[in-house]
């Protein structure tokens, strides 16, 4: 039975106050849900978040993180000091880091790589732009990505491994990916990662679907079979409406 995972990403909002606002709503209205829930505030507020949800079932994760574990590199991140916070889980690759920090396939291989090797688990995010599904390039883009940052790994890595498919043109557009859209591309990926790594593990990968997820729309999306969850942006900066999504399962 894959895992059933609904990931909040804040990306850069929410003060400490703010934070502490919403994480006491989230408690309010947490109750036992079929998905796991994780939320990703930012670096400043981690060990207050993992000490306010230390007692609760929201695990506190990453947005991202330096490969290398410490060194002159100004303004980031290692992975064991994001442990040393109570951190276990890291979003890497996610579309805004491609786009306005260049991360590109390479440095995430190698971000990959360090998350593992400190048994952390990875929220792996990709996606299309709109021209590439225009020029229905969609699924070469799809592939690639996932090849380059992850055809390098061995088996046992992939327990540790969860996917994020996120059409660049659907984030923060309000405009989501049709259910029969999001399908399509996950069963591609899944078809993907079994070519490579066989049935067993790409059964066993959580697909997360992300772009423009509403409670109004969260249902439909997550009934299809290998839509196994989402990573929420917008709707997850209230606790109302990140609940509908996380119930939505
Ligand atoms: P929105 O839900 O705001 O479209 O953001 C999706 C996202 O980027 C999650 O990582």
């Amino acid at each position: 039975m894959r895992k059933q995972i609904v990931a909040g990403n804040w990306k850069m909002n929410n003060d400490l106050t703010e934070t502490e606002v919403l994480i006491a709503e989230l408690k309010r209205q947490n109750k036992t849900s079929n998905a796991e829930v994780m939320i990703a505030p930012v670096f400043t507020n981690l060990y207050h978040a993992y000490e306010a949800l230390r007692k609760d079932n929201i695990e506190v994760v990453a947005q991202n993180m330096h490969y290398d574990n410490n060194g002159a590199y100004t303004g980031e991140v290692s992975a064991n000091m994001l442990k040393c916070v109570g951190v276990n889980t890291v979003i890497l690759g996610h579309s805004e880091r491609r786009a306005y920090f260049n991360e590109n396939d390479e440095a995430l291989a190698k971000k990959v790589d360090a998350a593992l090797d400190h048994d952390m688990r990875v929220i792996f995010c990709f996606g299309e732009e709109l021209n590439d599904r225009k020029s229905d390039n969609h699924f070469n883009i799809v592939e690639s990505q996932i090849k380059n940052a992850l055809f390098h790994l061995e088996d046992k890595d992939w327990n540790s491994i969860v996917l994020a498919y996120e059409p660049v043109w659907a984030i923060g557009t309000g405009e989501t990916a049709t259910p029969e859209q999001a399908q399509e591309m996950h069963a591609f990926i899944r078809q993907t990662i079994e070519e490579k790594y066989g049935n067993n593990i790409a059964q066993s990968v959580s697909i997360l679907y992300g772009g423009s997820v509403k409670p109004n729309n969260a249902k439909e999306i997550f009934t299809k079979p290998d839509v196994d969850g989402g990573l929420i942006g917008g709707a997850s900066l209230k606790a109302e409406d990140f609940f509908a999504i996380v119930n939505a399962f």
